[in-house]
């Protein structure tokens, strides 16, 4: 797929002059989840995410417009409108149910494994229609990598698992392939802990280690979007700040979507939210803004624990 860059640049949806106001949080613990932020204020962010990135003259890395979606007759996503900067991380938060990971597998074509689903609208990706009847799926996946949930590591040697995509394109160099899996090891904070045991098998590493392994797997086959569908929601509190780092320190390279029902998460490691409820996007705009001064009572309701 020929990757081009002529899109018109990211814009912030909320004014720029948006302040920060902080409303007031609930205080009656009933009615907060122990995920939402603390009463007035949002969590300090990652290091390496800055939220008060000016993103404007960006370029716009995923534009979805106008998306539905259905499975069979069931539609779950209504017009949703999105466009998230590269080199950004962007949180899709909401209830369960609301077709949040269904819209990240919208943008990387996953949707099509399953069967009878359907959609309207238009994705694009590095301003390319990745609908379009010549768009090659397998490359396009190598560009949108993906990470899930239960990390799924190949019962295979952690060095084969790295070099899996490498290999299956048909590169055989070793030296390349050598050098690749410890990059990618590196970048996804896992080469220190497992640089003497290559060889082992990927299935003896800890649920932290996994995830990161499948992160490092994700960026040998050089993507520039990477999503993740609840990466962390498995780990310890220890593996997911370890993840939650990770995103901070990819995301000077690489454009992140990241779906999490934790806001705090959310709150720390995205530069742009969206809110999702009943297959509706609700509203979007930079996180700070969203978790303290959302335009939406919807918005407010959610992220302050009144439901979801
Ligand atoms: N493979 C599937 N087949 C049929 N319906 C599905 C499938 N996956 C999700 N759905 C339905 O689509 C809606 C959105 O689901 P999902 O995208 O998984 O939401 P979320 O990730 O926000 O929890 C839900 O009503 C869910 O039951
Ligand atoms: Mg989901």
């Amino acid at each position: 797929m020929a990757i081009q860059f002529h899109r018109p640049p990211f814009h912030v949806i909320l004014p720029p002059q948006a302040t920060l106001t902080n409303f007031c949080f609930p205080t009656d613990s009933n009615t907060v989840s122990s995920n939402t932020p603390a009463e007035g204020s949002v969590p300090p962010s990652v290091s390496g995410v800055d939220r008060d990135l000016d993103m404007t003259g960006r370029q716009t890395s995923i534009e979805a417009q106008n998306l539905d979606f259905y499975y069979g007759d069931n539609q779950v996503l209504f017009d949703v409108t999105l466009s998230v900067p590269e080199r950004s991380v962007t949180a899709l938060i909401g209830p369960s149910g609301c077709g949040k990971s269904t819209f990240l597998r919208t943008l990387n074509r996953m949707n099509d494994l399953i069967e009878g689903t359907r959609m309207r609208g238009t994705i694009l990706v590095d301003g390319q229609d990745i609908n379009d009847p010549a768009v090659d799926v397998v490359l396009l996946r190598k560009h949108v990598g993906m990470v899930f949930q239960k990390s799924t590591p190949f019962p295979k040697s952690i060095f084969d698992n790295v070099a899996y995509g490498p290999r299956i394109a048909g590169e055989k160099n070793r030296t390349y392939l050598k050098d690749l899996v410890e990059s990618c090891l590196k970048q996804a904070a896992l080469w220190e802990e497992v640089k003497d045991r290559l060889n082992d098998s990927a299935m003896a590493l800890s649920g932290g280690q996994q995830q990161r392994l499948c992160i490092a797997r994700t960026l040998a086959t050089k993507p520039k979007v990477i999503l993740m569908d609840e990466p962390a929601s498995a780990l310890d509190p220890a593996s997911t700040s370890r993840i939650e780092d990770l995103i901070g320190e990819l995301c000077a390279e690489y454009t992140i979507v990241i779906v999490t029902h934790n806001m705090q998460q959310a709150s720390r490691v995205s530069h742009q939210t969206a809110f999702f409820f009943e297959g509706k996007l609700i509203e979007v705009g930079r996180t700070t803004n969203i978790f303290t001064n959302p335009d939406e009572k919807q918005t407010e309701d959610y992220i302050t624990g009144r439901f979801g």
